[in-house]
C-alpha cells in the first residue's frame, strides 16, 4: 500500500511522537510474528510482537489510545482466524478461550480497547468474562460486529501474510448480500457485552453503517479497509482522481452515513492537512 509500512519495535517511539504532533488520538495495531504455528500462539504470547509494541507506544505517548485487534489469522500458519478441525473448517468453540486469553494479554500489555475481529460466535461474551475475571472490568470492547467476507481486505492480508492457505472466510464472516444480518450481529454483540460496534468495510457498506447507526445508541465505528485505501490511492497515483479532494469526500461519506469513529490508513495524511 502506498505510504504504509510495517514498523519495527525500535521505530515506535518516533511514530508515537508523530501521532501526538498530528493529534491522531488512537491507533489499532496488528502484529507480524517471527514464526507462525497451527494454534496461533503468537497472538497471546506475553512477549508477543503486539504486546511489546503497545508498551513502546504507551511509554512514548501515554495519552495515545491503543486498540488491540483480537484475531488468530496473523499468527496461524494456515491463515484462518481460529483453530481448525480435521475437515479444515474452523472450530468455533475451541477458539474462544484462545481469543479470550489474547484479549487479556493485550490488556495486560497496556491496550485501552479490545477489538475482536475473528467473527467467532460467542467471542464477545468469552472475552468480556475473561477480562472481568482478570480484573479488567473497565476495559471496553469494540466489536467488529458487522464484518463482511470482503475482497477489500486483500492488501492487508498481503502485508500481514494472513491469506488463508486454503478455503476462505465465508464460514465466519458475513455474506455481502445480506444487509439484515448486520443489525442482528450488532444486537447479539451488544447483548454479550460489547461497548462499541464496528462496520467493516466502510465505503461499499455505507448503507450498513446507516442501518446500524439508526438501530443502536452506542458508538459506531467504521473501518475504511486496505482495499478501499489502495483503490483511491491507485487512482490518484494514475492521475484519474484529484488527490486530497477525493480522499476527504470518501471519509466525509463515512461520517455522513453515521460513523462516530473512522479507522483509516488516511489518518496521518488527513491530520497533516486539517489539523
Ligand atoms: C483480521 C483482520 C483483517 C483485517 C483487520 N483484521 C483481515 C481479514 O479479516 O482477512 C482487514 C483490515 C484491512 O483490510 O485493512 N481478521
Ligand atoms: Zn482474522
Amino acid at each position: 500500500m502506498p505510504d504504509q509500512f510495517r514498523l519495527g519495535l525500535d521505530t515506535l517511539a518516533e511514530e508515537a511522537a508523530e501521532l501526538k504532533s498530528l493529534q491522531v488520538p488512537a491507533v489499532m495495531i496488528f502484529g507480524l510474528p517471527e514464526s507462525k504455528d497451527e494454534r496461533g500462539s503468537g497472538a497471546w504470547a506475553r512477549d508477543g510482537i503486539v504486546q511489546q509494541a503497545v508498551q513502546r507506544l504507551k511509554d512514548a505517548n501515554p495519552e495515545l489510545i491503543v486498540m488491540g485487534d483480537v484475531c488468530l489469522c496473523e499468527y496461524t500458519d494456515h491463515g484462518h482466524c481460529g483453530l481448525l478441525q480435521p475437515d479444515g473448517s474452523v472450530d468455533n468453540d475451541l477458539t474462544l478461550p484462545l481469543l479470550a486469553d489474547t484479549a487479556v494479554s493485550l490488556t495486560e500489555a497496556g491496550c485501552d480497547i479490545i477489538a475482536p475481529s475473528d467473527m467467532m460466535d460467542g467471542r464477545v461474551h468469552a472475552i468480556r468474562t475473561a477480562l472481568d475475571n482478570a480484573g479488567f472490568v473497565e476495559t471496553p470492547i469494540l466489536s467488529y460486529a458487522a464484518k463482511f467476507a470482503s475482497a477489500f481486505y486483500g492488501p492487508f492480508r498481503e502485508a500481514a501474510d494472513s491469506t488463508p492457505a486454503f478455503g476462505d472466510r465465508r464460514g465466519y464472516q458475513a455474506d455481502p448480500a445480506n444487509a439484515r444480518i448486520a443489525v442482528d450481529e450488532v444486537l447479539t454483540d451488544l447483548a454479550e457485552g460489547a461497548d462499541m460496534v464496528m462496520v467493516k468495510p466502510a465505503l461499499p457498506y455505507l448503507d450498513i453503517i446507516r442501518r446500524v447507526r439508526d438501530a443502536v445508541d452506542v458508538p459506531v465505528a467504521a473501518y475504511n479497509v486496505s482495499g478501499e485505501y489502495s483503490m483511491l490511492m491507485g487512482a490518484i497515483a494514475n492521475g484519474w482522481l484529484e488527490g486530497p479532494r477525493a480522499v476527504d469526500e470518501a471519509l466525509l461519506s463515512i461520517r455522513r452515513a453515521g460513523a462516530d469513529t473512522i479507522i483509516t490508513y488516511h489518518a496521518k495524511d488527513w491530520a497533516r492537512r486539517h489539523i
